[in-house]
């Protein structure tokens, strides 16, 4: 049987607007969501045992189920226990490069990796919508993982409609290695404070507070500098005031220059579309020695229309 490798990439937020409270706890959202070509690499190794294993190099990853990688698997021995009887198991090394609890899409991606690597070790020739469906049941943004490219996500962020891709525009990524966000709390939080502005999600008045419209035609015309400026993030309004350091580090990475700046799902990681590569090294250089604190990190990537990508 053949050993794996799949790439498996970030995502940053483009957009991403809280509609409504579900009947299943979730909100509503309307996102728009875009990979980066920032990546971990993940080996799926069968091991002919009866189980899993995980292993990757970073000390803050899970090796347990608590990992979504490793609930993958789970999920799909529990799926398909003749497949997983004939086969068995795999060992799983994730090569990690994309920050942790970021508000990037790293574990979802790495759980998206372990369906499509699976579906690969075990024959089972499962379709997108196959493996999107699984995902689905792992996190809200697995779906997304498994595809890439520009998506616009509906529902709890699981529905997804392909965009026009936008490629290769140099983005920063920037995040305070001592700093993480739970997702769970922000938007909890954003329910606290201002769910009393959610609208009627059945009635006309969901389709009025979507306010993504514009930056969905300027990503149908590749129109940079006005994706720019429409960028947005509801979950911003919570998580900035509690945690000033992203704020501060935000409004600098705006005052530099670059399209535009904003933080990604629920960050902490803010990020920065840039012009050009050279753009992009100065402003990094610039905000670099505007704080100067070992913790923070800089990425330099690029929007890419890659989903999960066999590597060999
Ligand atoms: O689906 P996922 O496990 O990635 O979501 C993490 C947490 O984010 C959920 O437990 C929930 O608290 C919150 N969430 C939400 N509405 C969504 C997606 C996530 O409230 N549409």
């Amino acid at each position: 049987m053949q050993t794996y490798t799949l790439s498996a990439p970030a995502k940053i937020n483009l957009d991403l607007e809280i509609i409504g409270i579900r009947e299943d706890g979730y909100h509503e959202l309307v996102m728009i969501l875009q990979t980066v070509s920032l990546h971990d690499r993940l080996t799926l190794r069968p091991n002919g045992l009866e189980g899993f294993r995980l292993k990757c190099q970073h000390p803050e990853v899970p090796t347990d189920s608590s990992n979504i990688a490793y609930r993958a698997a789970e999920l799909m021995a529990k799926e398909f226990p003749q497949h997983f009887a004939n086969f068995g198991g795999v060992d799983i090394d994730i090569e990690k490069h994309i920050p942790v609890a970021a508000g990037l899409a790293g574990g979802s991606s790495n759980g998206a990796a372990v369906l499509v690597g699976l579906d690969l070790i075990w024959n089972l020739g499962l379709t997108k919508s196959q493996l999107r469906d699984l995902g689905a049941r792992l996190g809200s943004d697995v779906p997304f993982c498994i595809e890439g490219g520009t998506v616009i996500a509906t529902g709890r962020g699981e529905k997804l409609d392909p965009l026009t891709s936008i490629v290769s525009i140099p983005v920063i990524l920037a995040k305070y290695d001592n700093l993480s966000v739970s997702t769970a709390w922000a938007y909890q939080t954003y329910r606290q404070k201002f769910g009393d502005t959610y609208k009627n999600l059945t009635g006309p008045g969901k389709a009025h507070s979507v306010h993504c419209g514009p930056l969905v035609n300027a990503i149908f015309e590749k129109d940079v500098v006005r994706i720019g400026q429409l960028l947005h993030n509801d979950l911003e309004r919570v998580v900035l005031p509690e945690y000033p350091q992203v704020a501060e580090l935000l409004s600098r990475l705006k005052d530099a220059g670059g399209n535009a700046s904003m933080m990604s799902g629920s960050g902490p990681t803010v990020f920065t579309l840039c012009e050009s590569q050279e753009q992009a090294r100065d402003i990094l250089e610039k905000v670099q020695n505007e704080i100067q604190d070992p913790h923070l990190q800089f990425w330099l990537t690029e929007l890419s229309n890659q989903g999960i990508t066999i590597v060999n």
